[in-house]
């Protein structure tokens, strides 16, 4: 980089950079990713022929859109056609969000510690983020209703939360969104709904459909287990969806994503047997962990929130020496996917001789 280059945007200064790194040396032994809220388990045999199947293709441009699944969606989600929105993973259309709806100097309202593409989306577009912080380890709906002023044009609320795993509930949220003016786009990111079957649990699109300033944000990255293939896809009413068409990356959902995506739609039996799965080890994890003696709010997702504070570095190294490899939010705790069984019992182990930094 010279003085010379051209400069970028002025908004970009305060985003972090993803620094290039060259190819790390492969790990030694056994490590366990639970730092990205990834499924544990590979794809079902019904996605992998698909992606096999449409490997071959590959030549050929996907549609500009992907079509058939935005078909099978509409029609699954009993909603009209022109009311699915797609891309590249949900942070796909979090990009088209920024572009369609936000604009500088906009005020974005979301709770913080939140999904961290959030002040990214939002500083992206020039907008101005207004982070609420969470009340214990819960949005603090009340808070965030307050901090809605003339200026702001959408509020981004993550239900179940990642990083804390909190879910507010369908009676709590339905309050909130009376409260948020028309005029502002509610983004209700649902990321994490498939872990949440309890009575009470909100359904984002049961909420949008009579809401018009409402969309939903869903993804087949966590219960689908296709993370590595990026779609996402979310509903919305027809002004904002058409606007987020238009921002879409032509073509940015793959011809191989989009077949695994409507296989995995298919089996949805196999893959909630392994969601109910997920949520057991979720519950034997929290158990075993709190009667360790470490703080461990209720999760509605597939994964825990630690609350360590200060403490959080220090136990995230002391895991990080077994392999584990979990999500350190220095200073706030430590967010832990849900992983085999395998994975979580040697979780416990391990942390049960980390007591000393509980
Ligand atoms: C709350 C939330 N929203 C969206 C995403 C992004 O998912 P995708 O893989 O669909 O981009 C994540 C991923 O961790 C998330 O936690």
């Amino acid at each position: 980089m010279t003085a010379a280059a051209p400069a970028p945007r002025a908004a970009l200064d305060d985003i972090p950079a993803y620094v290039p790194k060259p190819p790390q040396p492969p790990a030694v032994g056994e490590f366990h990713r639970l730092f990205l809220n990834e499924n544990p388990y590979p794809p079902l045999p019904s996605a992998l022929s698909a992606i096999a199947e449409a490997a071959a293709q590959t030549n050929r441009y996907p549609g500009i859109l992907p079509d058939r699944l935005v078909d099978a969606l509409a029609r699954r989600l009993d909603v009209p056609l022109d009311h699915v929105v797609t891309g590249p993973g949900s942070v796909g259309i979090y990009q088209q969000i920024g572009q369609a709806m936000l604009s500088p100097g906009d005020e974005v309202v979301y709770a913080w510690p939140s999904f961290e593409a959030f002040p990214i989306v939002v500083k992206m577009a020039g907008a101005v983020p207004v982070e609420v912080p969470l009340r214990g380890e819960a949005h603090d709906l009340d808070a965030m209703a307050a901090a809605i002023t003339p200026r702001t044009t959408a509020v981004l609320v993550c239900e179940p939360n990642n990083p804390t795993g909190t879910a507010v509930g369908a009676a709590a949220l339905k309050r909130f969104l009376d409260r948020v003016p028309e005029r502002v786009l509610v983004v209700l990111d649902e990321a994490y709904v498939e872990f949440h079957r309890t009575p009470g649990a909100p359904d984002g699109v049961d909420l949008y459909r009579d809401r018009p300033n409402v969309m939903v944000l869903r993804t087949f990255s966590k219960a689908y287990g296709l993370a590595g293939l990026r779609v996402g896809y979310g509903v919305a009413h027809p002004r904002v969806a058409q606007a987020l068409r238009k921002c879409a990356v032509p073509c940015g959902v793959g011809r191989v994503a989009e077949e695994a995506a409507l296989a995995a739609l298919l089996a949805e039996d196999e893959l909630f047997e392994r969601v109910d799965r997920i949520t057991a080890e979720r519950e034997r994890l929290a158990t075993a962990l709190r009667a360790q003696g470490w703080p461990v709010p209720a999760s509605a997702t597939n994964f825990l929130w630690l609350p360590l504070g200060a403490r959080s570095s220090a136990v995230a190294a002391g895991l990080e020496q077994r392999g584990l490899l979990v999500r350190d939010f220095p200073g706030a705790g430590l967010r832990i996917t849900v992983g085999t069984p395998d994975s979580n019992d040697l979780l416990v182990g391990v942390l049960e001789g980390l007591t000393a930094v509980r």
